[in-house]
């Protein structure tokens, strides 16, 4: 069994970046899968666009590692008449969301180097997509160049403190990186900080789901096409003995609804300023 996601705890980290291509191979397998798994990813979208600014009326929108497209659709709900854009780096994923509704261009493309112009879009919603990108600094300055003045910014992402349980669990195991490590929220604080957007809103919440075994979990965790791409990830299958003692260290977090796993969702507001500067 590989369980989970990449190592982003540092602001970037040389050496152990996610290969991309093995992010988009990993996500366009479980396009098929991902829907019947989501109830966290349809959760935090729904708290992200409730943090939408009251005022705001796009008239183009980007849904950002969009995905199976189904916040693509709620976006073209919502703001009828828009036009929308759904860009995600997992070609299988765009493939699945292409003539279902919602964005009227489905674009293969990386959050840290859009295939967009310039001051191009009046909403970068993304919900999910960005703890797998390593340069969150870059996610912002792209933002920040596709926005027109007045654009918002609306992201959520997993910090440090996702998978604990899990993480704790292996680490009683066999003492190896199984679950990977997360940006800190003081590094969202300040890489936002520093960015050349207004920063309108900036929370981190933890949302804990519960499963009856952690079969049910690490099941979910590769439908959801969230592997362990780390470069220094354990290789080959898990043995029998290894998935025992998995099993039995993570019966310590049993509560009466099961076996939790715990994700810190942080949600992030921005704006760009009328003005340069401003
Ligand atoms: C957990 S899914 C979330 C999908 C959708 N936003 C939702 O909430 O249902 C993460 C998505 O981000 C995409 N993704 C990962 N890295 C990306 C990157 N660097 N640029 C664009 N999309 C990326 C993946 O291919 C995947 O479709």
């Amino acid at each position: 069994m590989r369980v989970v996601m990449t190592d982003l705890s540092q602001p970037s980290l040389p050496g152990t970046l996610p290969d991309k291509r093995q992010v988009a191979a990993s996500f366009s397998k479980a396009a098929a899968s991902y829907d019947s798994v989501a109830a966290l990813q349809r959760a935090v979208g729904i708290a992200l666009l409730e943090q939408l600014p009251d005022d705001l009326a796009p008239s183009r929108w980007l849904d950002l590692g969009s995905g199976t497209g189904y916040f693509s659709r709620v976006l073209a709900e919502r703001f009828a008449g828009a036009l929308g854009i759904a860009v995600d780096i997992a070609e299988g994923m765009l493939g699945h969301a292409r003539g279902q509704g919602g964005a009227r261009f489905h674009v293969a493309g990386d959050a840290e180097r859009l295939p967009l112009q310039s001051a191009s879009v009046d909403l970068v919603f993304t919900s999910l997509a960005v703890q797998w990108c390593s340069q969150f600094a870059s996610v912002l300055s792209e933002a920040q160049r596709v926005l027109r003045p007045g654009g918002v910014l609306a992201f959520s992402s997993l910090c440090v403190g996702t998978l604990d349980e899990l993480r704790a669990s292996w680490q009683a195991v066999d003492g190896m990186v199984h679950v990977n490590r997360f940006r800190r929220f003081e590094d969202y604080q300040r890489l936002c900080a520093e960015s050349e957007l207004q920063l309108l809103g900036l929370e981190q919440r933890a949302q804990v789901l519960h499963y009856p075994d952690v079969r049910s979990l690490t099941h979910e965790l590769k439908a959801l096409g969230a592997h362990n791409l780390n470069p220094g990830r354990p290789s080959g299958l898990t043995g029998r003995a290894r998935m025992q003692g998995l099993l039995q260290a993570y019966e310590q977090f049993r509560q009466p609804q099961g076996l939790p796993a715990t994700y810190q969702v942080v949600y992030g507001v921005l704006r760009k300023p009328l003005q340069p500067g401003e």
